[in-house]
């Protein structure tokens, strides 16, 4: 089924053309940067190993974009250049490191950093003060003069300021360099005006500011607000500036935008802060960044080290990592859960996104993979943010070769071979109905030990099919009948390791009761409930002795899950798993949460918070006596609001009267 390397280039280099030809001729992209950059980088990859496939044609062989017709083109005073992609801070570390080695008298240089803004590259000519002419980048020695256009942009000063900072620069050529973009709350809105009146849509706001200025109608381009950031000043003495912090505080006394967040950095420590602060920020910017600018901040210095290829050694342009690219399916296995749910899984090609190996995403379920039509075989656009599991999000059908091929969903579960099943009409899921599946207890043995549950360390997938594969462990409370010699033998573990495991068990032989009931994995039964079960029968017993009402009684404790919990309770073969823990001395404690400060209040999140993840979040809330919902609902108090928040949350927030906090507030309710 696998292409030949020059098969898959040839499909490689097609599409690719056809990505590039949207991009810069049609202003139009139908697709990410990154999926393009996910193909480009599978040919060059299939290019390095087999340099004789390399052709002239091959879009890695193309410099620089073309000036195109229609305006007249202007030869760059100084050319205007590009900068080296580093994606991690690694990289970062070693750029610095070149950059000592390159001039090791003058080790007490500093940085100078500021956000990449993600527009197009613009030149503005100034003499005596007066704003003369605009230019593009073009191919960095030449671009296109797009002046009348240029001056309808109303960020774009006609006169620079003239101030005692400024007074000197006012005289002569005086040359600013800066990015024009389209902010994103105005691409949204042309974009809604053009559905409206039936318009095609832009892609992103990027291709939209740089397609306007490339219009040839002036008046077109007044209609769209565009803004001007300045980045650099090309003064015709380049005395008059030694830092690039000048630099910064000179755009701002000329009046231009876009310096705000320029900062001055000493030392690595520094620029991993300022790193870290912008990857979780990116999004509150009222333009679209797509990464960081980090330079030697002297002047000299950076001028000194000089240009490779089109880019200077002295900057670097730090990338965000990308949550797209593109890879290919090599089969599709289906895995079974601990509630039985069969859910097909693709292997993956391993592709790096935002800095990690993918090599497996989930599907969902076989109508999930016939909606999409993916295909074993299939080139796929795979998405994947923060910790959230990859996620396959389309099959490039342009790719395809012919030799891709359909999945069926098996109808025997392939563990254990019994007949997969759905429980209810109309289910998209498939299921196991054997409850001694094997996949099914290696997961509830996983989701026992797990950090949410009862939190055994060193007991983590690998360890549990290890135990399971010797026939030591069947059930969760049989880890508690664990020796060391027995956990000796098995390959995977030498004396040190062996005692970790066997000392980390027995230091959870009385684990907090709500994590013994969350950890025996009924179904419908999350933390929360677990909490709210514990609070109310004190004990595992208590639970197992109360009826489906006192269950259902429970705030918060619906029908169904009281169902289910009722149902877990008779199962013989659980009853035998309580009995077992009892007989191993396992006993859950429960202290009864004395009052806090939170007591009965509860709590939503929507968006990201900047100062602590979810879970911590979570914890805060109910350590204080508080309850944390997954989803805002009617009866939720406090709706905490972080960044990048959808309308459509906050509007269900003001119908339901919920109370909105943003982080800072939150924060001091926790103090
Ligand atoms: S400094 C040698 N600062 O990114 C160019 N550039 O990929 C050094 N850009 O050509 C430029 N924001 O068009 C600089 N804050 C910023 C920037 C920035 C966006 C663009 C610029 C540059 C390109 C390199």
């Amino acid at each position: 089924m696998n292409n030949s390397p020059k098969d898959r280039l040839n499909i490689l280099k097609k599409q690719i053309a056809e990505f590039s030809y949207e991009y810069h001729v049609l202003d139009k992209p139908s697709q990410s940067d990154a999926v393009y950059d996910g193909l480009m980088a599978e040919l060059k990859d299939i290019e390095s190993k087999h340099p004789e496939l390399v052709t002239s044609d091959s879009p890695s062989q193309r410099v620089g974009n073309e000036v195109s017709k229609g305006f007249s083109s202007v030869s760059h005073v100084s050319r205007m250049l590009s900068l080296n992609d580093v994606f991690s801070e690694d990289d970062v570390t070693n750029w610095i490191a070149r950059m000592q080695k390159l001039m090791p008298s003058q080790n007490n240089f500093s940085f100078y950093a500021d956000v990449k803004k993600d527009g197009l590259a613009c030149s503005l000519i100034y003499i005596d003060g007066v704003f003369n002419q605009a230019v593009t980048r073009g191919d960095g020695f030449k671009g296109e003069d797009v002046t009348d256009n240029v001056r309808t942009i109303s960020s774009v000063p006609l006169r620079l300021r003239n101030v005692k900072e400024t007074n000197k620069f006012l005289t002569g050529r005086l040359e600013i360099r800066g990015e024009i973009v389209m902010y994103k709350k105005d691409f949204i809105t042309l974009n809604e005006q053009r559905e409206k009146s039936g318009m095609e849509l832009f892609a992103n706001p990027r291709n939209t500011a740089a397609g306007t200025i490339r219009q040839l109608d002036s008046k077109l381009v007044a209609t769209r607000k565009l803004h001007f950031l300045a980045y650099d000043i090309l003064p015709e003495n380049t005395r008059d500036i030694s830092t690039h912090q000048e630099v910064y505080e000179l755009l701002s006394s000329l009046s231009f935008k876009g310096a705000e967040y320029g900062a001055q950095l000493t030392d690595t420590k520094a620029i991993s802060a300022y790193i870290d602060k912008w990857s979780q920020k990116r999004e509150s910017l009222p333009y679209e960044i797509d990464g960081l600018v980090i330079k030697i901040n002297q002047r000299d210095l950076y001028d000194k080290a000089g240009v490779v290829g089109k880019n200077p050694r002295a900057a670097v342009a730090f990338k965000f990592p990308a949550e797209q690219s593109t890879t290919i399916v090599k089969d599709i296995f289906v895995s079974i859960g601990r509630t039985g749910a069969a859910t097909p899984v693709a292997i993956l090609a391993p592709v790096k996104i935002a800095g990690s190996t993918v090599q497996m995403a989930t599907l969902h379920n076989d109508a999930e993979i016939a909606r999409k039509d993916i295909r074993i075989g299939d080139t796929v656009i795979v998405h994947k943010a923060g910790d959230v599991i990859p996620e396959v999000v389309e099959p490039m059908i342009k790719m395809r070769t012919g030799r891709e091929k359909v999945f069926h969903m098996p109808i025997n579960c392939p563990e254990c071979s019994a007949k997969l099943i759905k429980e209810k009409a109309g289910e998209a899921i498939w299921r196991c109905p054997n409850l001694g599946c094997p996949a099914r207890s290696q997961k509830h043995i996983e989701h026992f030990a797990s950090k949410g549950a009862i939190d055994i360390e060193g007991l983590g997938e690998k360890n549990v099919v290890a135990l399971i594969e010797s026939g030591l462990v069947k059930d969760q409370a049989d880890i508690y009948a664990l020796t060391f010699e027995q956990i000796r033998k098995l390959d995977r573990f030498a004396d040190v390791s062996a005692q970790k495991l066997i000392d980390a068990i027995k230091d959870k032989k009385n684990p907090p009761l709500e994590r013994l009931i969350f950890g025996l994995g009924i179904r419908h039964v999350g933390i929360q409930t677990a909490i709210d079960l514990a609070n109310t029968f004190h004990s595992i017993e208590g639970l197992q002795q109360a009826s489906l009402e006192d269950i259902a009684a429970v705030n918060g404790v619906g029908d169904v899950v009281a169902e289910s919990i009722v149902a877990w309770f008779s199962d013989q073969k659980n009853q035998e798993l309580l009995d077992k823990f009892k007989n191993l001395h396992v006993i859950a404690k429960h202290a009864q949460k004395a009052k806090g400060p939170l007591s009965g209040l509860k709590f939503a999140i929507t968006g990201s918070l900047i100062e602590m993840s979810r879970d911590i979040a979570a914890d805060q809330i109910r350590g204080l006596g508080g309850v944390f919902q997954s989803a805002l609902g009617k009866d939720t108090d406090y709706l905490v609001v972080g960044e990048n928040v959808g309308a459509t949350k906050l509007k269900k927030a003001n119908e339901y009267g919920t109370k909105q906090v943003d982080e800072k507030s939150f924060i001091k309710m926790l103090a």
